[in-house]
Parts: structure tokens; C-alpha cells; sequence
């Protein structure tokens, strides 16, 4: 399903390097923060009804977030075993200028949780790009009994996913929330709330898309 998504593009078009293109070991971090677009998200799972995700961009450095309203498992006395374990399976186009890739370098999602001493929350989310293998995923197991939010933060090594080289790159992003065992008769939710910052990296694509870990496009040689 498409989506009714405010796509605030916050373009503060300043860039801190102004640098000659055709300059091989060119600086710049990024394509300049006014020629990166969220062009589309669409979305769709059983923890994400029509209407119920909703995000932004902001290019400098390129962060995307994402809001969750229905993203919640649940179990107990008359709750049946499919609320058990909800997901949310989101495509997200980048737009950009040629000549450069992205990667996920850095992501934390928040929630909360109130799970009972026997039962297990878990939550995850799995980054991969259209057209290219390898994915990244970030887990959390929350044992009862919890009682709060909670907040997770990864760090990919670069080079672990990477768009085509081109001019645009879907990213796919599958949150997922479970609680086991599934039926439970103590009250049990686990819900995510917001994917906080998916962070991307950027690198001019050299010859062909490296497709192992490369060093940071920042460091000297
Ligand atoms: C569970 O369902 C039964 C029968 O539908 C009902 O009588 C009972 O009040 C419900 N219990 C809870 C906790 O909702
Ligand atoms: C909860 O997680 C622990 C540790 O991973 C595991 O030993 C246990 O079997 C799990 N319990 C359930 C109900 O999933
Ligand atoms: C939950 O399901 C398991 C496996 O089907 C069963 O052994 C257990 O008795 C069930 N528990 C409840 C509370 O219904």
C-alpha cells in the first residue's frame, strides 16, 4: 500500500566541502544534501496497517526516521497466538546524484515493553538493498519479568550492505516484534515504537560496487 507520509525533507543545503569533482580523493561525505530525495516508502505487514508509519529525511548527515503506531505484540487470556508476532516490511526510495552508494552504518529503535516472568520479547530489524545480497539485522531479546522502555543502538561495519551504484537505491527495512510462548495467559506487549535513526553513509562508487568491507570513504589512503 502507498503511503500518506509527511516527507519533510529538511534541505539545509550547506556543505561544508566545496571540492573539484574530478579530484580523486574528493572529501565530500555525501552528494550535496539538496540532491538526496526520499522519493517513496511503502509499507505493508500486520503491524502496519494503512496510515500507521510516517517518517522523515534529513540529509546533513543522512538520517532517516520512522514512526510505528500499530507495530505491538501481544498476548493473554482471549488474545489469540497471530498477536503473538507482528512485523512491518518497509521500501524506502532514495533519490541522489550519480556516481555514489549508500550504506546503513547506524541504527537504534526504541519501545517498550511489559512481559511477565516465562515469557520472552523479541525484537528485530533487517536492513537489506533491492538487487543486492547480504542484509544487516539488529535483535533484542527482552526476558521477563521487564517492565519500561527500551532503546537499541547497532553499528554496522561498512561495507556490510550497500546500494547499487546509480542514481537511486531501495532499502528494504523488516521490523519484527514476538513474544513465546505464544499462548500465554499472562498479559504480555512488546511494541516498537519508532526505528529512531537509520543513519547512512555515503561513497562515490569507484569502478564496481564493493562487495566486501571497505575502508571508511573518509579515511586518507
Ligand atoms: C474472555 O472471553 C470470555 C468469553 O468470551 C469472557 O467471558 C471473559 O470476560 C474474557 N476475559 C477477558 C479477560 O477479557
Ligand atoms: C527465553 O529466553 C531464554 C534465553 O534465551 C531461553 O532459555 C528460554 O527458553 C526462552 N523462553 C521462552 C519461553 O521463549
Ligand atoms: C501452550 O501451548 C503449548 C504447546 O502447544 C501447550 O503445551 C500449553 O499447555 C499451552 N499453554 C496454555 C496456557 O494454553
Amino acid at each position: 500500500m502507498h503511503l500518506a507520509l509527511i516527507l519533510s525533507l529538511l534541505a539545509g543545503a550547506t556543505t561544508a566541502f566545496s571540492t573539484n569533482p574530478l579530484d580523486q580523493q574528493d572529501p565530500a561525505p555525501s552528494p550535496p544534501a539538496d540532491e538526496i530525495q526520499l522519493a517513496s516508502v511503502v509499507f505493508a505487514g500486520s503491524g502496519c496497517p494503512a496510515g500507521s508509519v510516517s517518517g522523515n529525511i534529513s540529509p546533513d548527515p543522512t538520517k532517516i526516521t520512522l514512526a510505528y503506531d500499530y507495530l505491538t505484540a501481544q498476548t493473554g487470556r482471549n488474545i489469540t497466538a497471530a498477536n503473538s508476532r507482528k512485523n512491518c516490511q518497509l521500501n524506502i526510495k532514495l533519490k541522489h546524484s550519480a556516481g555514489w552508494h549508500f550504506s546503513v552504518s547506524k541504527t537504534s529503535y526504541r519501545g517498550h515493553a511489559r512481559i511477565p516472568a516465562g515469557t520472552n520479547g523479541t525484537a528485530r530489524a533487517t536492513y537489506y538493498f533491492s538487487g543486492e545480497s547480504g542484509q544487516a539485522t539488529s535483535t533484542v531479546i527482552i526476558p521477563g519479568p521487564y517492565d519500561g522502555e527500551f532503546l537499541k543502538t547497532d553499528e554496522f561495519s561498512l561495507g556490510t550492505i550497500w546500494s547499487p551504484c546509480g542514481n537511486e537505491g531501495l532499502l528494504n527495512i523488516n521490523s519484527e516484534v514476538r513474544l513465546t510462548p505464544t499462548n500465554s495467559t499472562q498479559p504480555a506487549v512488546l511494541s516498537v515504537t519508532s526505528l529512531e535513526k537509520v543513519e547512512l553513509s555515503w561513497q562515490r562508487c569507484v569502478r564496481a560496487a564493493p562487495s566486501t568491507a571497505t575502508p571508511s570513504p573518509t579515511s586518507a589512503p
